[in-house]
């Protein structure tokens, strides 16, 4: 009996995820065909370009006139590519190891991210010509210059590289007696090499010379890779000819004029404005703090109203309700948040909704939320002594009555101290959408290390700043619990 009751169960959920994965199928091997590429965006007249500003002189952030900016010479070449094309340029930031995907999914039109193409990448997607040849370097700590000579002075070493980078995969091939750490963004290798964590990191030139002429305390090896040459280009979807011609022909424009040359003086230039730490970029934890707080109230609100709904699901008598409030409780509590996060951010670009960054967030926040909340609820209505609502019963009262009058007051003295903490909790979680480049605290708080050159010290005020936050707010439920206590 009971072996059959959770075979049916097991054949209704699997059938439920063929259903769901059915509807993603065929989205996936549409497009092709006709190629309006470079026709869609000037219809949209606008060309979005996907980036990590996290890589000084190519695109980091810096501020200008009291106004936070991102620059570098991608930026002047993604300028021009929209110039000529007669279109506004949007820029939109995040995680190197994301671009590929919000490229396929058709958030960005374009990738200009001092990216190199790579036999693995042009399997998915298309490059323009290449815009500029680097070769790779490695920098280490000042002090141990001397030690590190050659690819294999590394053996038995740590190596760190940004996460899914040629780089990452050069310390793997070339470097093969050292151990590869890798991360997802720069200024993080930074401080793991300043802390003693790593002991090198492969980077591309211009970017191993813009940190290095901004830290003494590391500088450039001697060391030399058998396949350092590397070219950077443009990625687009594949198939969308007409807008690489379109792109090709800015690039050729470039070259042939010699333009990049002024845009790199340009940027070099903009690294090296300075001004007081806090004049320059306070602004940047401000506005963080802010997003951070509106996304987090934003998760508990919504979090909270489909948790309960959720609750009084999973406590019904039918169990078409229990069910799937169950099943959605289970999935939510059983997968990673940054997962969800990927999910919300790039699924609904599957569907056809075109989502900002700070919207997915805020769904896939709620979406998380609400299942702690539902146990949260659920919990705390179990708690209530059964002998209360039999009592409540045989005094004549109806199950809703009871239910309203003597169980849920009873319930919400559990429910709201734990309510209150998953507030606490989701402040904190916030800080993980900062993966899809919603400008929240941690998000920002990458791009002042970036932008200052400065990997530690930001690290600290955000810290600090978090820790304001929830102490403040535990302290503010504490004072609310305690009046609760007293009314009874
Ligand atoms: N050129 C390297 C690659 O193609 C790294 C580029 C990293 N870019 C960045 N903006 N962080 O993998």
């Amino acid at each position: 009996m009971l072996k059959a009751k959770s075979l049916r169960k097991f054949a209704i959920f699997s059938l439920i995820a063929l259903f769901i994965l059915s509807i993603f199928m065929p989205f996936s091997s549409a497009k092709a065909a006709e190629d309006n590429s470079l026709q869609e965006i000037k219809d949209k007249k606008q060309l979005v370009v996907g980036l990590s500003a996290d890589y000084p002189p190519y695109e980091f952030h810096q501020t200008i006139k009291g106004k936070d900016e991102i620059v570098g010479f991608d930026i002047s070449i993604a300028q021009k590519i929209a110039d000529d094309m007669g279109v506004k340029l949007d820029i939109k930031e995040m995680g190197f190891d994301s671009l590929l995907g919000a490229l396929k999914t058709g958030k960005i039109d374009l990738i200009i991210s001092g990216m190199s193409p790579t036999p693995e990448r042009l399997k998915e997607v298309d490059f323009s010509d290449p815009y500029m040849d680097v070769i790779q370097k490695v920098i280490v700590r000042k002090a141990d210059k001397s030690k590190f000579k050659t690819t294999s002075d590394f053996d038995g070493k740590s190596v760190g590289a940004q996460k899914q980078t040629t780089q990452e995969e050069l310390a793997q091939k070339e470097m093969t007696g050292s151990t590869v750490t890798s991360l997802q963004k720069v200024p993080d290798l930074i401080l793991n090499l300043k802390n003693n964590k790593i002991d090198a990191i492969v980077l591309e030139g211009p970017v191993a010379d813009a940190y290095v002429s901004q830290d003494d305390s590391i500088v450039v090896s001697d060391v030399k890779f058998v396949n350092g040459e590397k070219q950077t280009a443009i990625a687009m979807q594949k198939g969308a000819t007409s807008l690489k011609n379109q792109v090709n022909k800015t690039i050729t424009e470039i070259k042939d004029e010699n333009l990049l040359k002024g845009y790199q003086d340009e940027a070099n230039k903009l690294m090296f404005q300075k001004d007081s730490f806090f004049n320059q970029y306070g602004h940047y934890f401000l506005t963080g703090t802010l997003y951070t707080i509106i996304l987090a109230a934003i998760g508990v609100f919504f979090g909270a109203i489909l948790g309960s709904l959720l609750a009084l699901m999973k406590l019904s008598k039918t169990r078409w309700l229990r069910w799937p409030a169950s099943w959605y409780i289970e999935f939510v509590r059983g997968t990673p948040l940054l997962v969800q996060i990927f999910i919300v951010f790039f699924g609904t670009q599957v569907f056809g909704l075109n989502l900002s960054a700070f919207a997915s967030g805020c769904i896939a926040l709620s979406l998380n939320s609400a299942a702690y909340v539902a146990e949260i609820i659920r919990a705390g209505i179990s708690a209530v002594n059964k002998g209360q609502m039999e009592a409540a019963r045989s005094l004549g009262m109806t199950q809703g009555k009871a239910m309203r009058y003597i169980i849920l007051p009873q319930a919400v003295k559990n429910i709201l101290p734990a309510l209150g903490n998953e507030f606490v909790t989701v402040i904190k979680e916030s800080s993980i959408v900062s993966v899809i480049g919603v400008g929240e605290l941690m998000f920002m708080t990458g791009v002042v290390q970036g932008a200052s050159f400065k990997p530690f010290v930001p690290l600290i005020i955000t810290s600090l700043i978090y820790f304001v936050l929830t102490f403040g707010l535990s302290r503010l439920l504490g004072v609310a619990e305690r009046r609760l206590k007293t009314s009874d």
